[in-house]
C-alpha cells in the first residue's frame, strides 16, 4: 500500500520503516531539511536497535523515501500518518500546533480520497479538530473530496521500539468509517501474530487509551515507590515487597520497579496533559496529580541521600554518576532523573564525573562544556578522584561492578543504588557504604 508519514521522530521513523519493511511504499515528510538530507544517506538520527540498518535497508529497496515536500507527498499516500511532535504548552496541556499545521496542509492539496490517521499522543477530541481543519481547507477551495480522519495511537517504547512496532500486543483503531477500518486491517494484516491485534473503537476511546495506558504504567512506577518510601522508614527491603506482591498475575512482576522516578518523553508529559484535560473537562484527577509528585519528589531522592551522606554539606565533593540517559538502551535525555541529580549537585557545589554508554553527547548538547562536569567513557574512569558513587540508569554495563575496585577508588567509599541494582550485603561486605531505593537501612545508615 502506499503511505505517507509527517513527522520523522521516534514514532514516525519507526513506523515509516516497520510499514516500508512490510512491502508498503512510504514517503515520510519532515520540515527539518538538515534532518531529512541525513535520512536520505540512510543517517538515522535517534540511537535505536535495528532501526539504522531496517532504514537502510527499505531505502535501496525503494520502498522508503524522506522528503520535505508535503505537495507530492500527499499525492502520493492513500494513508497520511500523523506523527509530529505534542510537546506540553506552558500549563502541561499537549500543544496540538503542529498536528494541526500538517491537518491544514492535507486540506490545502489533498485530491482523492485518503484516510488521515492521528499517531501522535494527543487530546482526547483532536480527531475532530483534525477533521474540522482538512474539511475547511477543502471547503477554502471547493473541494468535494472526501477524507476520514482515524486515531491510531502507537505503544512503542524507546530501545525495542522496532520489536514493540513489529510484533504490537495490540493495534488501536479509532474510527467511524467501516472504508478506513478495512483500509486499516490490509495494512496491519501482516503485524497480526497468531490472532488479530487489531481493537476497533471509536476516536475518542482510542485516544484516551494512549493516555490511560501511560498513566496506568506511570502509577504502577509512582506506587512501588512510596511503597518503598514506606518500607525505608519501617526497616522493610521494597525490593523483598516487590517480588512478594509482582507474584499475584493480577498485579504482575511488570513496572513495579521502585527507583529514582520515571522520565522520557511520555510519561511525565502524559500524565501531566490527562490531569490538564480532566480539569478542563470539570474533574480534579487526585490520583493523576498525586502520581506526578510521588515521581517529582523521587527525583530528588539520591540528590537527599548523598547530601545526608555529606551532612548537608557537598562544596567541594565530587560524585560519580553511572547513568545519564532516562533509561538503558536509548541516548534520550527527556526529563531523566540524572539531570535533577545532576543539577542538584552543581547547586550544592559539587563536581559530576559521568558515564553513559550512549548519552554523553547528547549531555553535552545540553550542558556544554563546563568545569563541574566530566563526561568519561568507561565506568571506572568516573570513579578517579570521586567522593561517592550514585546509579541512575540501569545500563548493563553498571550490573555487576568490581565492588573492590570500586571501593578502591572512591575517598569515601559509598554507593547510592538508584535503581535498587545490586545486593546490599555484597556491597557492604566489600567495605562499602550502601544506600538504596526503599531497602530500610537509607535512612538508617544517613542518621
Ligand atoms: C513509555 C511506554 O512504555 C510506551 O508504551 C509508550 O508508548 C511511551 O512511553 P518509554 O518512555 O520509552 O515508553 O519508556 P519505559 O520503558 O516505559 O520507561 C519509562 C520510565 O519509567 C523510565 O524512566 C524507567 O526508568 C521508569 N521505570 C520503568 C521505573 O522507574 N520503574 C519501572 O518499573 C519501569
Amino acid at each position: 500500500m502506499k503511505v505517507t508519514i509527517f513527522g520523522t521522530g521516534y514514532v514516525g521513523l519507526v513506523t515509516g520503516a516497520c510499514l516500508a519493511e512490510m512491502g508498503n511504499h512510504v514517503v515520510c515528510v519532515d520540515i527539518d531539511a538538515g534532518k531529512v538530507e541525513r535520512l536520505k544517506q540512510g543517517d538515522v538520527p535517534i540511537y535505536e536497535p535495528g532501526l539504522e540498518p531496517m532504514v537502510k535497508r527499505n531505502r535501496e529497496e525503494g520502498r522508503l523515501d524522506f522528503t520535505t515536500d508535503a505537495a507530492p507527498a500527499i499525492a502520493h499516500g492513500d494513508i497520511l500518518f500523523i506523527a509530529v511532535g505534542t510537546p506540553p504548552d506552558e500549563d502541561g496541556s499537549a500543544d496540538l500546533k503542529y498536528v494541526l499545521a500538517v491537518a491544514n496542509t492535507i486540506g490545502d492539496n489533498l485530491d482523492r480520497y485518503a484516510i488521515v490517521v492521528n499517531k501522535s499522543t494527543v487530546p482526547v477530541g483532536t480527531a475532530d479538530r483534525v477533521r474540522a481543519a482538512v474539511a475547511a481547507r477543502l471547503k477554502a477551495r471547493d473541494s468535494q473530496v472526501e477524507f476520514d480522519v482515524v486515531s491510531n495511537p502507537e505503544f512503542l517504547k524507546e530501545g525495542d521500539a522496532v520489536e514493540d512496532c513489529l510484533r504490537p500486543d495490540r493495534i488501536i483503531v479509532g474510527a467511524s468509517s467501516p472504508r478506513a477500518v478495512a483500509l486499516l486491517r490490509k495494512l496491519y494484516a501482516p503485524f497480526n501474530r497468531n490472532h488479530d491485534r487489531m481493537v476497533v473503537m471509536d476516536e475518542r476511546s482510542a485516544e484516551l487509551t494512549k493516555y490511560a495506558a501511560n498513566a496506568m504504567l506511570a502509577t504502577k512506577i509512582s506506587f512501588m515507590n512510596e511503597i518503598a518510601n514506606i518500607a525505608e522508614r519501617v526497616g522493610a527491603d521494597v525490593e523483598l515487597v516487590r517480588q512478594g506482591i509482582g507474584s499475584d498475575p493480577r498485579i504482575g512482576y511488570h513496572f513495579i520497579y521502585p527507583g529514582a522516578g520515571y522520565g522520557g518523553s511520555c510519561f511525565p508529559k502524559d500524565v501531566q496533559a490527562l490531569g490538564r484535560t480532566a480539569h478542563a473537562n470539570g474533574y480534579d484527577a487526585v490520583l493523576l496529580n498525586a502520581v506526578e509528585a510521588v515521581n517529582d519528589a523521587q527525583k530528588a531522592k539520591l540528590f537527599e541521600l548523598i547530601s545526608r551522606h555529606f551532612g548537608g554539606d557537598l562544596k567541594g565533593k565530587t560524585v560519580a554518576v553511572w547513568g545519564l540517559a532516562f533509561k538503558p538502551n536509548t541516548d534520550d535525555m527527556r526529563e531523566a532523573s540524572s539531570r535533577r541529580l545532576m543539577e542538584q549537585l552543581w547547586n550544592a557545589g559539587a563536581t559530576v564525573r559521568a558515564c553513559d554508554p550512549e548519552a554523553a553527547d547528547e549531555t553535552r548538547r545540553i550542558y556544554g562544556e563546563r568545569a563541574d562536569l566530566v563526561l568519561c567513557d568507561r565506568p571506572y574512569e568516573a570513579l578517579e578522584g570521586a567522593d561517592v558513587l550514585a546509579i541512575v540508569t540501569e545500563w548493563k554495563a553498571f550490573r555487576s561492578p568490581d565492588f573492590a575496585r570500586v571501593r578502591g577508588l572512591l575517598k569515601t567509599p559509598a554507593i547510592f543504588d538508584g535503581r535498587n541494582l545490586y545486593d546490599p550485603v555484597a556491597v557492604e561486605d566489600a567495605g562499602l557504604a550502601y544506600y538504596g531505593i526503599g531497602r530500610g537501612r537509607s535512612l538508617r545508615d544517613a542518621t
